[in-house]
């Protein structure tokens, strides 16, 4: 399509296929699902939609130049060869991430600092200035991408991470990824259209992703800003345009079904409640202050989701009652539920003790975890397909054979120079 350009969206490990179905909803063409990023292809106004819209991005890039690089001095060249004129100004601030992998360049910062010589001395030898690095807001912000000796050279359109999403001014101890719950809630295949609930909610985000989700609220609304908004080509009739038709979207109506949080802790229902009321849907959660244990029965379907502690701060026998509690609760007040347990406490989850009917492998940072379905007492096999809209069951989704205890591994997906 004429206006079109290449772009990538940036995710975590496991949400590619997600990902990808956003962006198909979006509009976005050649949409190609790679190892934590998605490919694809399309024009300013999608740019824009996607960093307003993707719940399952961390970042949107746009991309600048792709080419083969076998030394620092390519490097040097080609990257000089760019006319940096185009997207900053010689006082203007820089700053470049580079992601270096299966490379004869192992130092990123080596790399990144031979980049920025090069947009340096272009400025200098037609200026005589050029322009100064500003790692946290600057006026331009590029990603290089090292791959196998090809070089990939993009504009970051996103700037902060996309799971800050600016609602979470107040957090506790362990609050859960933004991307990583909204990936998680469309992993579920919960219809944001019938019961849900969290009841070791913490900071309130899978309770506040789902709200939004349910108010088809754009999880970029909140955001002060984005960093195409510096960009030279920053349209900004266009942007306020977008905005009000992702605004304009929006469900209004009362919604029909519970979403219910709670906590043991009085202050992380505290926190809960003033994140949800920064984005817009405190009055669509129902806030409760008491342990898991003493939850008053909540009438099904509908869908739990929760992320109990993982017990680095709590020794090995009390978590191991505290899992086993969890299914003892769920197997008596949830009745006719899907729960999932995402937890990196693997020998934990066992404790839970009831039949496990799906479990997907996922990254919490740097810790590997679980998230493991169980269907408690007649939850209906049929309620909710665990399929993003539009788009392809996340990869090795299945029912599970009886015989065989089930995963939903996602596809090991192979690097690719994008
Ligand atoms: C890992 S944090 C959850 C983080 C949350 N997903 C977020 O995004 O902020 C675990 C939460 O479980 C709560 N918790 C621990 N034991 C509990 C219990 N028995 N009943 C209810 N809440 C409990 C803690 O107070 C804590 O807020």
């Amino acid at each position: 399509m004429p206006g079109d350009f290449a772009l990538v969206a940036k995710t975590l490990s496991g949400l590619e296929d997600l990902l990808a179905a956003e962006l198909r909803d979006l509009g976005a063409r050649d949409v190609r699902p790679l190892s934590r990023m998605v490919m694809f292809r399309g024009d300013l106004r999608l740019l824009y939609k996607a960093n307003l819209c993707c719940r399952t991005a961390i970042r949107i890039l746009r991309r600048l130049r792709k080419f083969n690089c076998d030394s620092e001095q390519t490097l040097y060249d080609e990257v000089k060869g760019i006319d940096w004129a185009r997207y900053l100004d010689a006082d203007g601030t820089l700053a470049i991430d580079p992601v270096v992998t299966n490379s004869t360049f192992t130092h990123s910062l080596y790399v990144a600092q031979k980049a920025k010589d090069a947009i340096a001395d272009q400025f200098r030898e037609r200026t005589g200035r050029r322009p100064s690095v500003h790692l946290d807001a600057p006026d331009l912000r590029l990603n290089l991408h090292m791959n196998q000796n090809i070089a990939t050279l993009y504009l970051d359109a996103s700037g902060d991470s996309l799971h800050k999403r600016g609602y979470r001014t107040v957090q506790n101890v362990a609050p859960i990824n933004e991307v990583l719950a909204a990936g998680i809630l469309r992993m579920t295949g919960w219809d944001a259209a019938s019961n849900f609930a969290d009841g070791m909610c913490g900071s309130g985000t899978f309770v506040i992703e789902a709200a939004l989700m349910a108010r088809r609220i754009a999880p970029g609304v909140f955001r002060k800003r984005f960093a195409f908004e510096k960009w030279k080509d920053y349209d900004r009739a266009l942007y306020q345009e977008v905005f009000r038709e992702v605004e304009a979207l929006e469900n209004r109506a009362p919604l029909p079904f519970v979403i219910a949080a709670s906590d043991m802790d009085p202050e992380a229902i505290s926190i809960a409640r003033q994140n949800a009321r920064n984005a817009g849907v405190e009055g669509d959660i129902r806030f409760d202050c008491r342990p898991f244990a003493e939850q008053p029965p909540l009438p099904g379907p509908g869908v739990l989701v929760m992320n109990p502690p993982y017990g680095e701060r709590i020794e090995v026998p009390r978590i191991e009652a505290m899992y086993r509690m969890i299914g003892d609760t769920l197997k008596a007040r949830y009745s006719g539920w899907r729960a999932f347990l995402f937890s990196a406490n693997l020998e934990a989850l066992r404790r839970v003790g009831l039949r496990a009917t799906a479990e997907v492998p996922l990254w919490n940072g740097r810790m590997e975890s679980r998230l493991v379905e169980y269907r408690i007492g007649g939850a209906r096999t049929d309620h909710g397909p665990r399929r993003p809209p539009g788009g392809a069951a996340p990869r090795g989704a299945h029912r599970p054979a009886p015989s065989a205890r089930p995963s939903l591994k996602p596809e090991r997906r192979t690097r690719e120079a994008p």
